[in-house]
């Protein structure tokens, strides 16, 4: 019988997608072959971060491969596309895009949490090859930082900080509650009828997948609306972030940010650029101060703020984004304390699977929707990091411990999926009906891989090093 780390191999092996596009090869792995069938930004950082254990060789080539769709501007999309693939709306026709990406290949026309800097820095950091790393590093540090480039000019042209995100896709927390505010600037009533019948007549995921666990329909008349209006602006940056009526400074997104900030700034200084590491570590702190100022004493959590149009509405929403900040650098004790007592509330956080994505204590959390309340590897992997950044704190020791091994636990008895109902679990071992979303999925698979590592707890973070 193989272990589950066998089985993961198994799960990233069974999802790679070898494609050759402008007389290039490549090799993607697929999030799923359920349905998500071409290259996402941040589940590629993710996968990457699992097979530098398995094959270093696939990390980099997934790395590469995801860059590879860079825009001139220099921003990295949500999605690469794999030609032929059908299965997944919106696919490449949808986005109007094909001027910006190269020849064959084409992407979406949006980016996704930047966790890419910090998963090309792991994967640089656990490379058993040491010149094989160095080659790869030379390879994908240009691409980086004309990411960072990108993301800090447009998504941040007033200098706050703080970058702003477009879409609810960007976010990577789709139909998080946070966006339910904001998404109310747009009246779905103004939305053209020429968008809705693009999504009724083509939306797929609901009929793949399972209707009353995805997104609802006027969050998709929406999303498209959203894709609709910046094609007509022709993905024109400065005037997305000026007239989206959906713009936001997310918390999670920004936590993302500035730790990558710091790796990138590790990255620059490993290959002696040292004016480069001094500015990314600069940009990284100075997003770790902007984040500090979002705590709000009166809610204890960090606020995401509602920028669209010139507003500035911030929006306090009891989610899982509000333990990313522990991944960044100066967060106080006090804060630490009152994070560690929400994670620790079964009213909240601890629950038979934990940590749901929404607090089960918020009137909107639900078991199976999605980012409504679902346990996802990926955020518990975030708030693992953040736990472990901040390890010298016993409590964060302990928590983190014992998150690593019910995130292990919980893959253990329901499989690799998408993600999980939090209320059920270690008390119903062996239950399917614990999983929801697509299965095989191949983060889970990597983080799976990242949490079986002996030395594990023992890494120093950017920073640290
Ligand atoms: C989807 O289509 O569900 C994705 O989350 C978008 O990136």
């Amino acid at each position: 019988m193989p272990s589950t780390k066998e089985k993961a191999k198994e799960v990233l092996l069974h999802n790679l997608y070898e494609v050759d596009l402008n007389n290039n090869h490549y090799r993607r792995t697929v999030p799923s072959r359920e349905f998500y069938i071409h290259q996402w930004n941040w589940d590629s950082a993710t996968h990457a971060m699992g097979l530098v254990h398995i094959d270093p060789s696939r990390a980099y080539d997934e790395i590469i491969a995801l860059i590879s769709g860079q825009w001139d501007n220099g921003l990295i999309a949500q999605i690469t596309f794999n030609p032929n693939e059908t299965k997944y709306f919106p696919g490449p026709k949808f986005w109007n895009t094909k001027q910006f990406s190269h020849g064959e290949i084409s992407t979406s026309g949006i980016t996704q949490p930047p966790l890419l800097g910090f998963s090309i820095w792991y994967v640089y950091q656990n490379s058993p090859d040491k010149k094989a790393a160095s080659e790869f590093l030379s390879q994908v540090l240009p691409a980086l930082k004309k990411y960072h480039y990108y993301l800090k000019t447009f998504r941040d042209p007033e200098d706050s900080g703080l970058l702003t995100v477009v879409h609810p896709w960007e976010s990577g927390l789709d139909n998080s509650p946070r966006w339910d505010e904001p998404l109310k600037n747009i009246s779905v009533d103004s939305i053209p009828d020429s968008v809705k019948i693009l999504v009724n007549t083509y939306r797929s995921d609901d009929k793949i997948g399972n209707n009353t666990h995805r997104p609802g329909l006027e969050d998709y008349y929406r999303y498209m609306y959203l894709v609709h209006l910046f094609s007509e602006w022709n993905w024109d940056y400065t005037k997305i972030i000026t007239n989206s009526p959906f713009a936001v400074k997310d918390i999670l997104f920004n936590s993302l940010w500035a730790l990558s900030n710091e790796a990138l700034s590790s990255l620059c200084s490993v290959v002696g650029e040292s004016e480069d590491s001094a500015y990314f570590l600069k940009i990284a702190h100075q997003t770790s101060e902007a984040i500090q100022n979002q705590w709000s004493d009166s809610d204890s959590l960090f606020l995401d703020i509602d920028v669209s149009r010139g507003q500035h509405k911030t929006i306090s929403t009891n989610t899982i984004s509000t333990f990313s900040p522990l991944m960044t650098s100066g967060i106080t004790p006090k804060i630490i304390d009152s994070l560690i007592s929400r994670l620790s509330d079964p009213s909240q956080y601890a629950t038979p699977y934990p940590l749901p994505t929404t607090s089960l204590n918020n009137p909107v959390f639900e078991t199976k929707r999605y980012w409504r309340g679902p346990t996802w590897p990926i955020t518990n992997l975030f708030t693992i990091i953040g736990l472990h950044r901040n390890r010298q704190n016993p409590k964060c020791l302990l928590l983190r411990d014992s998150l690593i091994s019910s995130t292990k636990q919980m893959i253990d008895s329901s499989g690799f999926f998408e993600y999980f109902d939090p209320t059920l679990g270690l008390a119903r071992p062996n239950n399917q009906n614990a999983a929801y979303g697509f299965g095989t999925f191949s983060w889970t698979a990597a983080i799976y891989t990242l949490l079986s590592q002996p030395n594990l707890t023992d890494l120093k973070l950017p920073l640290e090093t």
